[in-house]
């Protein structure tokens, strides 16, 4: 039941610490990264030279997180594709390629049917999946449960939150087995933090963050941009947007503005840019502020989700959204928390009912 929430969305967003602390529970073991599931199966991850990741809607913007965090830590090529892409088209598969699939519901028709083709092709299956004992976690090789709890609300939240933080164990795991993490510890630690982290952003921005979109109900359309691991919350934010708001949204890879987004700049026009921390990359960081300037000379009304005490931007910004400091792949777990409440304060705004978006469904069982 929703308790004292005024929707499931919300009472959901406000769980996200405990779906990330719960999906940790029981990992980690002198501060290295061990998921039980996955004991015995080290050949899954030996003798592979690629990873696809394959998953629809919000589950395929966590994989897109994933690829970035595997490909660092076990030093594998991973390629993220659209369930509903992979299985229709003849894709270079084997004995040599590990198929990661994502699913809340594990019932997704779409990301079933990229399974079971993964499998015909004799490539090897794993699944991250937050529903015990579903359909796609049966068909898989092996599988790496979520612990967000019943996700009720159609659009998803802590599932998404917990999706990442699997994926995050998994690359851990696969870098101490494939012997590319020599020292995990300081990422451990990252991971360990997180869900007081998330809390605090939640106790922190919930307020100002829904007093902007309180600002903007009228707004008809809102980019999202962002590099790197922000690139596929970007995503993210603006497909919240889109399901719950009806409101047109998009996210971007904040390189590709010159390429052409940035000609939909118009004086007015809302932009949320994802900050990387500047501790991560002085350049990303560099790249992304030279954009927000590119967007605020055009007239663009900027709000910035940056990192705590990071001020280079406070001259091109007209809101910033504060996260505590995370490391590189641990900051899109705090960066996501805004843009969800964003969304739902905003189809509040509108009168909207948040947990029942028209025209959508909470688990989509058929292709
Ligand atoms: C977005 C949303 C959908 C699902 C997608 C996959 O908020 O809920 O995009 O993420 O339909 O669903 P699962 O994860 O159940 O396979």
């Amino acid at each position: 039941e929703k308790g004292g929430w005024s929707s499931f969305m919300a009472k959901e967003v406000a769980e996200q610490p405990e779906a990330v602390a719960k999906t940790i529970l029981g990992r980690v073991h002198d501060g290295q990264v061990v998921i039980p599931e996955l004991d015995g199966l080290d050949e899954l991850f030996i003798g592979i030279n690629r990873i696809i990741i394959t998953a629809c809607g919000t589950a395929s913007y966590a994989a897109l997180v994933g690829k970035y965090a595997i490909e660092q830590w076990a030093r594998v090529a991973v390629d993220v594709e659209l369930a509903h892409e992979f299985r229709y088209r003849d894709p270079v598969i084997g004995a040599d390629t590990l198929v990661v699939s994502i699913s809340q519901s594990g019932e997704t028709m779409d990301t079933l049917m990229a399974v079971k083709y993964a499998r015909e092709r004799g490539a090897r299956t794993l699944s991250i999946c937050n529903t015990q004992g579903a359909t796609i976690p049966r068909e898989s090789d092996a599988v790496v449960y979520t612990h967000a709890g019943p996700e009720v609300a159609v659009a998803s939240t802590k599932a998404f939150s917990a999706q990442i933080t699997a994926l995050l164990l998994l690359g851990l795991h696969m870098g101490r087995v494939r012997g590319t993490v020599a020292d995990a510890s300081v990422d451990v630690a990252e991971l360990q933090a997180l869900p007081e982290k998330i809390a605090k952003v939640l106790a922190s921005e919930q307020e100002h963050v829904e007093q902007l979109a309180g600002w903007m109900a009228d707004t008809r359309s809102v980019l999202f941009l962002g590099r790197h691991v922000g690139f596929p919350i970007a995503l993210e934010g603006a497909l919240k947007l889109k399901e719950i708001s009806y409101i047109h949204a998009e996210g971007f890879a904040a390189g590709e503005l010159k390429h052409g987004p940035i000609a939909l700049i118009e004086p007015g026009q809302p932009v949320f840019v994802l900050l990387p921390s500047p501790r991560h990359s002085a350049l990303i960081h560099s790249k992304v502020v030279s954009n927000i300037q590119e967007i605020r000379a055009r007239g663009a009304r900027v709000i910035v989700v940056a990192e705590e005490g990071d001020v280079a931007v406070l001259p091109f910004a007209d809101e910033v959204i504060r996260i505590p400091l995370a490391g590189a792949m641990f900051e899109p777990l705090l960066s996501v928390v805004p843009l969800q409440i964003f969304a739902m304060a905003l189809a509040t705004a509108k009168g909207l009912d948040v947990d029942q978006p028209r025209n959508l469904a909470k688990s989509v069982t058929v292709e």
